[in-house]
């Protein structure tokens, strides 16, 4: 059949379709909207923080769709479910707030899930990554780990949360940070820190895991991935990828494609979900992101390194350069933006800081530094590797000397970090009006902009100047190594070269 004027994603599309229905899948429409209730009930399984509704010619508050698999689960009516469905979901996952339209196409079984299921699904997933390019890889981890090890985990859930979250960044920082403050046995914060770390072939990975069991279902949960890994050949287990436990409860996984930055194919098991709408089944399935196919971020022989322009990225030059990693014409004075450094196998961009994370996030490059406030404010989706400890300085909420909170009436705070200053208030229940403002924060309190501000001390120099002290620190800031989740994946090696090579120069000084 001539196919020339199929687009990719149209091509892509007919062969996944008829590599599952090879495996006896069938297809499955649904509507586009479905009656807004069903969501409502269900908030905690849907991805994003809106749903977009309209009202119907009834008056019914309908919603589109902004998941499949939870539609097909409501529609089980029991017995063994094969489906395979090309649907297009609405979230709202830019930065900005807007929704967009996701075109999907996945697989889901319903019934009775035992290995087999389980093993012709994850192969059926590896088969669609095969089609969609040359260079890929298939992550595997386990909810069921995670979920045994927090049954261990003597913490207030806000912690146990913040552990996943520091598992998810690949974070042993954070995690050895949450592990003294909550006083957690050893057997406990080794096994953390081991999630936190492993990635690799279930062969290297897999006896890590087995020593970190600290109850039965983690021992199984172990068990299960090894016997799936090796089933299946050629995976990494990672746990990284493991975030959503109230949706999986089993296996779960995402797939990669070379010279993309973000995964092109995820899914799990998900029994949770589906007894949480009432029906006794098992289920797992995935589904294939087809907008995110043929958007290439690039790649290049070196590592590409964003450093953040100015004084901090300066100092954070001087310690890839004794790590070994220098690029002598950075010294020369000049305005070009980009320097490689062939034989160290190393590139550097300068960037404005704020951008760096967005440069790694987005794959342009494969690591960045980057201030902790900056990552705490944008929340960017890449791995946190190390705190350089360098660019040490505090977030803090400072006020004229003579400041006293009027509890009356909302509290009105300046801020270049809008996102830290709303949480912190939130979690105070403080109510606030807050003031976004782009530099020298300082004036605002001082002309009745605001009636305090929220923003970085180093020195203190600049508070003291304007009659200006600070009130309360909301949390201590330094600079960061942060990696871009594919590139580790890709580069395992030349990443966790770079960053020994810079945990070594900072020990010895
Ligand atoms: C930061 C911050 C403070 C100042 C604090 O401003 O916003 O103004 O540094 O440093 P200090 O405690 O040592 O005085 P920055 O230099 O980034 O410029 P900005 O005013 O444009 O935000």
């Amino acid at each position: 059949m001539e196919m020339s004027y199929l687009s990719g994603a149209e091509r892509i599309s007919l062969a996944l379709r008829s590599l599952y229905a090879a495996f006896g899948y069938e297809k499955y429409k649904m509507s586009r909207f479905e009656p807004y209730d069903f969501y409502a009930e269900n908030r905690s399984f849907v991805a994003g923080d809106n749903i977009l509704t309209f009202t119907d010619t009834n008056g019914r508050l309908m919603a589109m769709k902004p998941d499949v698999t939870m539609s097909i689960v409501k529609n089980y009516r029991g017995g063994e479910v094969r489906a395979v469905y090309n649907e297009s979901v609405y979230r709202d996952e830019g930065d900005l707030g807007e929704f967009r339209e996701i075109m999907q196409i996945g697989v889901e079984r319903i019934g009775t899930i035992d290995f087999a299921a389980e093993e012709e699904v994850l192969r059926l997933a590896k088969l669609s990554l095969a089609e969609l390019g040359e260079g890929y890889i298939l992550d595997i981890g386990s909810a069921s780990l995670v979920l045994g090890l927090m049954e261990e985990t003597d913490a207030p859930e806000s912690a146990k949360k913040a552990l996943l979250a520091a598992v998810n960044g690949k974070n042993a920082g954070l995690c050895g940070a949450l592990c003294e403050k909550y006083a957690l046995p050893d057997s406990v914060g080794a096994a953390w820190k081991t999630l936190c770390e492993v990635y690799g072939g279930a062969g290297d990975v897999i006896p890590a895991l087995a020593s970190i069991a600290l109850n039965d279902k983690m021992e199984s949960a172990a068990a299960e991935l090894s016997e799936i890994a090796g089933s299946l050949g050629g995976v990494n287990v990672d746990f990284s990828i493991v975030t959503d436990l109230r949706y999986y409860n089993g296996v779960v996984f995402k797939g990669y494609l070379r010279g993309s930055h973000a995964p092109v194919l995820s899914g799990g098991r998900y029994d949770n979900l589906v007894h949480s709408l009432g029906k006794s089944a098992g289920a797992i399935g995935f589904a294939v992101y087809l907008d995110s196919l043929g958007v290439e971020s690039g790649e290049s022989g070196a590592i590409r390194v964003a450093l953040p322009k100015g004084r901090l990225g300066e100092r954070v030059y001087e310690l890839f350069e004794s790590s070994g990693f220098g690029c002598p014409e950075m010294r020369e004075k000049s305005r070009r933006l980009i320097f490689e450094n062939e034989s160290a196998g190393v590139s550097f961009f300068w960037a404005k800081p704020s951008d760096v994370p967005i440069y790694v996030e987005r794959g342009a490059a494969d690591i960045g530094v980057a201030g902790s406030d900056i990552l705490e404010e944008y929340r960017p989706d890449v791995y946190e590797l190390l705190d350089l400890g360098l660019g040490k300085c505090r977030m803090c909420v400072a006020a004229p000397e003579s400041f006293k909170d009027d509890t009356s009436r909302p509290l009105r705070v300046a801020t270049k970090f809008p996102n830290i200053a709303r949480r912190y208030y939130s979690d105070l229940s403080r109510e606030i009006d807050i003031i976004h403002l782009t530099g020298s924060i300082e004036l605002a309190p001082i002309v009745g902009l605001s009636d305090v501000i929220v923003d970085i001390v180093e020195t203190g120099g600049t508070l003291r100047e304007n009659g200006l002290k600070p009130f309360e620190t909301i949390t201590d800031i330094s600079a960061r190594l942060i990696a871009n989740r594919a590139s580790y994946k890709f580069r395992t090696s030349a990443v966790l070269k770079l960053k020994k090579a810079v945990e070594t120069a900072l020990s010895e000084g």
